[in-house]
């Protein structure tokens, strides 16, 4: 399949990660950071995108808690940006997937949310994001939605599982709140998802890439505890309103892939043993390129 893949967002954790992953799967690489391409930015990115690209976009203001807090940028680059790269796609021919998110579901449901369920995000980043999906699929019907939850890298960042990762190296408490439930994905796992959908043979234009099965994040907590031979009874439950954050989350946002999996993905492994790899394999500076 290799050809040129453009990655828009490329200095954040998905992006570098597919960066590294598609230099070391031989394709020609244009990963462009927010610096240099700004996706709100409605001329930005047909200035890099030519006739049978790949485009990627990983760009986002993903923090839920920065989304609440200043809800005009968050539209501009989850909203708008993502239409503007769909309509810089559909002008010149390329192929995009463009990355979304659990929390454009409520979290009433119990059990895994499939595609064709209700969307009723509770937080300016769910319905920024949720607008952005719309936006792609209405300015490119052939572009692909993915759908992704609780990423991590494990390694040496700012996300969950690298956070835990050096407090189990301490000796210190560690709080996890115990009635919000996800599917933890591991990014390489996501990104391996999403080449398969770049190679072109998935039709379905929503699609659910996550691990297998559903924890709390007191549950990956304490998981990540005992992966590293860690007491796991240094992690404390407490609940979302203990933690007090700004944004609202939903308390289930778990993903079903099954019907990305009927449409052609490789079913993805359960939570806890890519979990597993991710601690005892950490991803190395190779296959994470460092952010211009
Ligand atoms: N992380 C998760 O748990 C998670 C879960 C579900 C879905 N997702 C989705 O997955 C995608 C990738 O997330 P991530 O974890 O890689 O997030 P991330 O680490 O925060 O990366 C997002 C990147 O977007 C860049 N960016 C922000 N505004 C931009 C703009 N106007 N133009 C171009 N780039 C801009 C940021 O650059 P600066 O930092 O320089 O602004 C950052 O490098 C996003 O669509 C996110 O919504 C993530």
């Amino acid at each position: 399949m290799a050809g040129r893949i453009v990655i828009t967002g490329a200095g954040g954790q998905v992006g570098r990660f597919l960066a590294g992953e598609a230099t070391r799967r031989g394709f020609e690489v244009s990963a462009l950071t927010h610096r240099q391409c700004d996706i709100a930015d409605p001329a930005a990115a047909e200035r890099f995108i030519a006739e049978g690209d790949l485009v990627v976009n990983c760009a986002a203001i993903a923090n839920v808690d920065t989304a609440e807090a200043d809800p005009d940028s968050a539209y501009a680059v989850n909203t708008t940006g993502p239409e503007n790269v769909a309509h810089a796609c559909a002008r010149v021919g390329a192929q995009l997937i463009h990355l979304s998110t659990d929390y454009v579901f409520s979290g009433e449901q119990r059990h895994p949310y499939e595609v064709g369920d209700t969307a009723a995000p509770l937080g300016v980043y769910g319905r920024t994001k949720l607008a952005g999906e719309l936006a792609v699929l209405a300015a490119m019907p052939d572009a692909h939605i993915v759908r992704t939850s609780w990423v991590y890298t494990g390694a040496d960042g700012t996300d969950v599982v690298a956070v835990l990762r050096r407090l189990a190296a301490t000796d210190r408490t560690v709080e996890a709140v115990d009635d919000q439930t996800g599917s933890p994905t591991y990014v390489k796992d996501l990104v391996g998802a999403l080449f398969e959908i770049g190679a072109g043979d998935i039709r379905e234009p929503v699609l659910h890439v996550a691990n297998d099965g559903a924890c709390t994040r007191y549950d990956q907590a304490r998981a990540v505890f005992e992966e590293l031979g860690a007491d796991p009874g240094r992690v404390r439950p407490v609940s979302a309103a203990q933690s007090a954050r700004k944004a609202p989350r939903p308390a289930y946002s778990a993903l079903s892939t099954a019907m990305s999996v009927r449409a052609g993905l490789t079913p993805m492994r359960p939570w806890r043993e890519a979990l597993a790899e991710a601690l005892a394999q950490p991803i190395t500076g190779g296959q994470l390129p460092s952010t211009p």
